[in-house]
């Protein structure tokens, strides 16, 4: 599929202010099968909160790469509705069943291409192209998009309760007057809304608990600093962002009794990706004897692989190291190496929160008899 500019495919819509953002939602679709995704751009945060309008999925695929939209269960939940959107130009011609199929399964591949680590989006992908294959009795095109349409719906609500209950069982790891540090964001930001490692701090907000959330910068594209510092502040917990490489130090001074962050796919033996630096992370609260969880619904499970090894791991640009924010800091022509994630070998988790309940010790039976 030819890819055009975003601009043209997409509208800027009225935002609200980043000061009083409102219901936040990192996704929203509006309308019928004729209707539009709603996008709140992540890369303008926390300066400007601005919503797009995507009306085609070749925007949808460059909101995705462009992080527009990101965190695991969030890119899935888009690519879903990318779906959808990828089958307007037939709609609008009144394309055959099977005409409208072969494009939906077609949208599906494109969007698989987006991004490579973060298994949710596979998996989202995969339910989609499930609604195509059981429906091949359908009299029109339209029926199937109306269908594909609702499955993109449906999984969108999951998420909502699936956050929600991650969020239940997180907070009982997490103690009242503690330090909590993070890694990366995995709010209402990265999710159809709450979160998965932050619902877990949300939830011990809510339930009384006073907690200090140390927040990871997370270089190279400050998704600590930039969202999770932001979403923290919007519902009043303290947080103090440091740099990536100021953890130990947070950790030797006693600031921090326990480390929760999300993930982008997690083996049959719990080895997880995560944001890169995540793994560094866990070293240092081994070291440390500091509990280190991982926060994660049962669709950033990829059961398929045992190791952590197998997982594909993105590589990005330099210029996100090098000239990140539109300021070089470092000198032109210089050698970069940019992995968008690193992988945690289970021995160093803790414990896995899912919706169904708490993962521990970390091993394949317990995974699997927690997932399956
Ligand atoms: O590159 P990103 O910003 O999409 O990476 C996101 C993360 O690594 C998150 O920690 C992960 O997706 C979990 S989101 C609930």
């Amino acid at each position: 599929m030819s890819s055009t500019p975003h601009e043209r495919e997409s509208d800027a819509l009225d935002s609200p202010s980043p000061d009083a953002p409102g219901e936040l939602f990192s996704v929203q679709w509006v309308g019928d099968i004729f209707g539009r995704l709603d996008l709140l751009d992540q890369t303008l945060l926390p300066l400007e909160l601005k919503v797009l309008g995507l009306r085609t999925i070749e925007s949808v695929f460059e909101s995705i790469v462009m992080l527009r939209v990101r965190g695991a269960p969030a890119i899935g939940i888009a690519a879903a509705y990318g779906v959808v959107l990828g089958l307007r130009p037939l709609l609008d011609e009144n394309a055959s069943l099977a005409e409208t199929a072969q494009a939906a399964l077609k949208a599906c591949d494109y969007l698989a291409t987006s991004r490579p680590t973060a298994v949710n989006l596979f998996w989202a992908l995969d339910r989609m192209r499930l609604v195509v294959e059981r429906n091949a009795g359908l009299r029109e095109g339209v029926d199937l998009a109306n269908l594909l349409l609702r499955e993109a719906r449906l999984l969108h609500d999951d998420d909502r309760r699936t956050c929600h209950a991650i969020g239940e069982y997180g907070a009982q790891l997490l103690a009242n007057n503690s330090g909590v540090l993070t890694h990366c964001n995995t709010g209402g930001l990265a999710t159809s809304e709450y979160g998965t490692a932050l619902a877990a701090i949300f939830t011990a907000q809510d339930q009384g608990k006073a907690l200090h959330v140390f927040a990871d910068e997370t270089r190279p594209l400050l998704q600590g600093s930039r969202l999770t510092a932001w979403e923290l502040q919007q519902r009043g917990i303290p947080c103090t962002v440091i740099c990536d490489s100021m953890a130990a130090q947070v950790m030797r001074e006693g600031r921090v009794q326990a480390v929760i962050v999300g993930a982008d796919r997690i083996t049959a033996r719990g080895d997880t990706a995560n944001k890169i630096g995540t793994y560094g992370v866990a070293v240092l609260a081994k070291h440390h004897g500091i509990p280190f969880y991982v926060a994660a619904p049962r669709s950033t499970f990829d059961l398929s692989i045992v190791s952590g090894d197998s997982i594909p791991i993105e590589q990005r640009k330099a210029e996100e190291i090098i000239n990140g924010f539109g300021k070089q800091t470092a000198p032109s022509g210089i050698n970069v190496y940019n992995p968008a994630f690193d992988v945690t070998p289970a021995e160093l988790i803790t414990a896995i929160v899912t919706e169904r309940g708490i993962i521990s010790p970390v091993c394949e039976e317990h995974v699997r008899a927690m997932v399956e």
